[in-house]
């Protein structure tokens, strides 16, 4: 399968781009407003008292900020950040081993953390409770618990699917933030920006029709601004106008809303094969061969959020503009 331009985890091509472009400090990440006042509030308070800083998860679709965002945390507080993922952990011992490696106030990055399985999971609860680890000694009669003590660490999770994380989990971070779309200036501003450090020359109407067709996703800003500046430099004299984005989007399929083929055949099979919805989203999942948890926390919100599509007790419902958007009359109410 040919991979989305749109597509928002990361991909391979990103890997080289995002380490450049990746803010490092609190001050340069653009949006996002209440996330960094209300960070900044614990980070402040945290250092003023020399301890380490609560646990805090972030949550939110792919590409809004969630790792640069533990990497600003470690760098505001001063410390070092230790990077894992949910799936990377297959053993109790290994989440033991991992944890006893952080020094005094280090940040513990757990990404896609409702993955976790179980039993690890549990590892995380003392520890991030009383900043210790329970291990068990010897075997059948003679064993014994034995209680370690951790410094006191800051665990960061991230996650695209809060709703899958487990209640005991969830209720030992103090910090929960969930990361909303950015606005189209705020996209702007983030291209102007990577723009310059790539030295691409682009203005600022080409900005602008940049970040429109970005998905809400600082990730797709970086990655079109990318695509676009080989384009502009193959077939322009390498500067990125209005002209030049909007040709350049056309022949890669984002349409003006920054909606691609996926997208297109989501509403495209609500519209024609459903009447429009309602609509139940497993329905739609195997309606058009996609998995129903990707649309539910990778496509849809982005559809809700412009007002395609709306979100119903009996399932899903393109909106009046959605039809309108793919041009097609909408059925009249009865
Ligand atoms: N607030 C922001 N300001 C500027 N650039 C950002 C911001 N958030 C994300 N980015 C850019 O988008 C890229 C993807 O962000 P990332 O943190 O990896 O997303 P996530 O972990 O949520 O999938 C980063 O490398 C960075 O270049
Ligand atoms: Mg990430």
């Amino acid at each position: 399968m040919a991979t989305r331009i749109i597509e928002t985890n990361l991909t391979n091509e990103d890997i080289p781009v995002e380490e450049t472009l990746r803010p490092q400090l609190l001050a340069d990440y653009i949006g996002q407003k209440k996330a960094k006042e209300t960070l900044k509030i614990y980070i402040d308070a945290a250092r003023q008292r020399g301890d380490a800083l609560d646990h805090v998860l972030l949550y939110g679709p792919p590409g809004l900020g969630k790792t640069t965002l533990a990497g600003i945390i470690a760098n505001e507080m001063g410390t070092h950040i230790k990077v894992t993922s949910g799936p990377a952990i297959e053993k109790p011992g290994e989440m033991a081993a991992i944890l006893n490696s952080l020094a005094e106030g280090d940040v513990l990055f757990v990404d896609e953390i409702h993955r976790l399985n179980r039993q690890v999971e549990e590892v995380l609860y003392p520890a991030m409770e009383d900043y210790a680890i329970d291990i068990m000694i010897g075997k059948g009669q003679g064993a014994r618990s034995v209680r370690l003590e951790l410094p006191h660490f800051t665990l960061v999770g991230a996650t695209t699917r809060a709703g899958l994380l487990t209640a005991p989990l969830r209720d030992r971070f103090g910090v929960i933030h969930k990361l909303e779309f950015y606005t189209v200036d705020e996209l702007a501003t983030i291209i102007e920006h990577s723009a310059g450090v790539l030295k691409v020359e682009i203005d600022p109407e080409g900005a602008f029709e940049l970040a429109r067709r970005s998905r809400g996703t600082p990730r797709l800003a970086n990655r079109i601004l990318k695509r676009v500046r080989d384009f502009a430099q193959v077939k322009y004299d390498g500067v990125i106008t209005l002209d030049v984005a909007r040709t350049a989007l056309d022949l890669l399929d984002v349409d003006k809303l920054g909606l691609d083929h996926v997208d297109q055949n989501l509403m495209l099979t609500m519209i024609d094969k459903f009447g429009g919805g309602p609509v139940g989203l497993d329905t739609l999942a195997a309606a058009t061969g996609e998995d129903a948890g990707t649309i539910e926390d990778v496509y849809e919100p982005y559809l809700i959020l412009n007002g395609l599509i709306n979100r119903t007790p009996r399932g899903r419902v393109v909106t009046p503009l959605g039809y309108a958007h793919f041009h097609r009359e909408a059925p009249q109410q009865p």
